[in-house]
């Protein structure tokens, strides 16, 4: 028997900042600050990510290049390593990111890498919580309830079939 599965997803997308949510708001000019911290000589392309715990408290990110470039990391997987390490028990609620180009935000969506997906997948299912992604551009404003609408049949640890805690 052969069967075709559709996966459909929806977003919301925000035309005016005033529509967001404060706290989306508080966690998106975060995101735009972390950008400003971002070491990227090679690409020019800083990107800031900030991640709002269950506590409230917020953990920035920015992508961190080298000359060697496999050995950069992006925005996203520095604030969930950066909040991981800090607050293992704190879980993420929420992740916005921003990015920018010679200090001008850019108009398109910053959309997580792959690599960066799998990171978060990985955190919602250390966590058990959804993660609710805030794509922040220049003006407009995307919002993902989780990364499974990113990242669908994704890899997971239940994939190694071995027994974990
Ligand atoms: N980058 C991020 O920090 N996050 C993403 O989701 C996409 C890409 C960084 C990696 C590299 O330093 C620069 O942006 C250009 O790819």
């Amino acid at each position: 028997m052969i069967r075709t599965k559709n996966i459909s997803f929806s977003y919301t997308e925000y035309e005016k900042t005033e529509e967001l949510d404060s706290d989306d708001m508080e966690l998106i000019i975060a995101a735009r600050e972390a950008a400003l911290n971002a070491y990227a000589p090679y690409s020019e392309f800083k990107v800031g990510a900030a991640v709002r715990l269950e506590s409230g408290i917020i953990v920035r990110g920015a992508n961190v290049e080298n000359a060697a470039f496999p050995s950069g990391i992006c925005a996203e997987r520095s604030a969930l390593s950066n909040s991981i390490s800090n607050h293992p028990k704190d879980k993420p609620i929420a992740i916005a990111i921003a990015s920018m180009t010679e200090e001008e935000l850019t108009d398109g969506f910053p959309s997580p890498c792959g690599s960066c997906r799998q990171v978060i997948a990985e955190e919602e299912s250390r966590t058990g919580n959804n993660i609710k992604i805030i794509l922040s551009g220049k003006n407009k404003t995307q919002i993902i309830d989780g990364i499974s609408s990113l990242l669908p049949l994704q890899f997971k640890r239940k994939n190694l079939q071995i027994n974990l805690p």
